[in-house]
């Protein structure tokens, strides 16, 4: 079983990451952070508790973060996500465990306390874990891996240059880029195409159950926003397979790479530059994930959402 605490900005996709962690026997999870960026930090702390309350485990720990990146003001996504960044759907009240640590705090500690490496699996900007890292420098040794979605190779989807999560805090990505822990880059180019279609959708909506009966029309929306903003026929679960990963590793195809992070350019800020010919001669720094078993990935979020179901 591998210990993982999920560091997300829920956001619908979020949400199903959090949803098939907790339905793993592969994963312990040791607790969900959240940091602002789908948006804002007060919200997205809200919509995880919400999450945990529809499926049951208001045991699970959840530490709110940082409200805004390290050095830039904060960017949000409701043209995708929606003004509460879970909108299509009533969820119910916030309910859960709150630690009332900072998320960095309870990064560290747990990391510091386990006897076991911990992976972490960041589904929002990188602010959280950068700033664990530049406070507790020690956790390096004691991470497994960083599992993390965003960047890309060639796609992008917040700018022509970029994807959101890199582009809204840039300089705690290049930090957690350049920290010598072994990265898993979970990017647009495989997360664009991990669709629950508009008919995968109805189906989940068929399913009829407590949990599916809310995300389907979630889902729906969530769909609806990717269709029009470039032209998808569904919705991409870009943060549940980074998830899905850990999991099952064949699930993605990965290559060992060296990857930059612009923090400067005009038109490029927040670019994961990956240098896949190596010309640089540059160290690899990240496992780039360049293809996906679709087929796979989608039974496990179905079941996932199954699961919960029948609880
Ligand atoms: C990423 O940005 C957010 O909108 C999603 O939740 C995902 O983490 C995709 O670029
Ligand atoms: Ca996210």
């Amino acid at each position: 079983m591998k210990k993982i605490i999920l560091d997300c900005d829920p956001g619908h996709d979020d949400m199903l990451a959090i949803i098939l962690a907790l339905s793993s026997k592969e994963l312990e999870v040791l607790g969900i952070t959240t940091v602002a960026g789908n948006q804002t930090g007060e919200k997205t702390y809200i919509n995880a508790l919400r999450v945990l309350n529809l499926i049951g485990r208001t045991d699970v720990k959840v530490s709110r973060g940082f409200d805004k990146p390290i050095l830039r003001d904060l960017v949000t996504a409701p043209q995708i996500h929606g003004v509460s960044g879970l909108d299509g759907a009533n969820l119910p009240e916030p309910k859960g465990n709150a630690t009332n640590k900072h998320a960095v705090d309870f990064i560290i500690e747990t990391v510091m306390n386990s006897d076991e490496k911990i992976h972490l699996v960041p589904t929002g900007p990188l602010t959280n874990i950068a700033v664990s890292l530049l406070k507790e420098p020690k956790i390096k040794d004691k991470i497994e891996k960083i599992v993390l979605m965003g960047g890309a190779f060639h796609d992008s989807n917040f700018t022509p240059g970029a994807e959101f999560n890199i582009y809204v805090d840039p300089e705690a990505a290049k930090i957690v880029f350049e920290s010598g822990i072994p990265i898993v880059m979970v990017g647009l180019d495989v997360t664009n195409r991990a669709l629950l279609t508009f008919e995968d959708i109805d189906y989940i909506e068929s399913l009829n159950g407590h949990v599916s009966r809310v995300i389907a029309p979630l889902l729906r929306f969530f769909g609806k926003a990717n269709n029009e903003f470039f032209g998808f026929d569904g919705a991409p679960i870009h943060d549940a397979l980074a998830v899905s990963y850990l999991i099952d590793p064949t699930i993605l195809t990965l290559k060992h790479l060296h990857v930059d992070i612009e923090t400067k350019g005009e038109f490029t800020r927040g670019q994961t530059v990956v240098d896949f010919y190596n010309v640089l001669k540059k160290e690899p720094n990240a496992y780039v994930a360049l293809d996906l078993n679709l087929p796979k990935f989608k039974t496990l979020m179905i079941e996932a959402i199954k699961y919960f179901d029948e609880k």
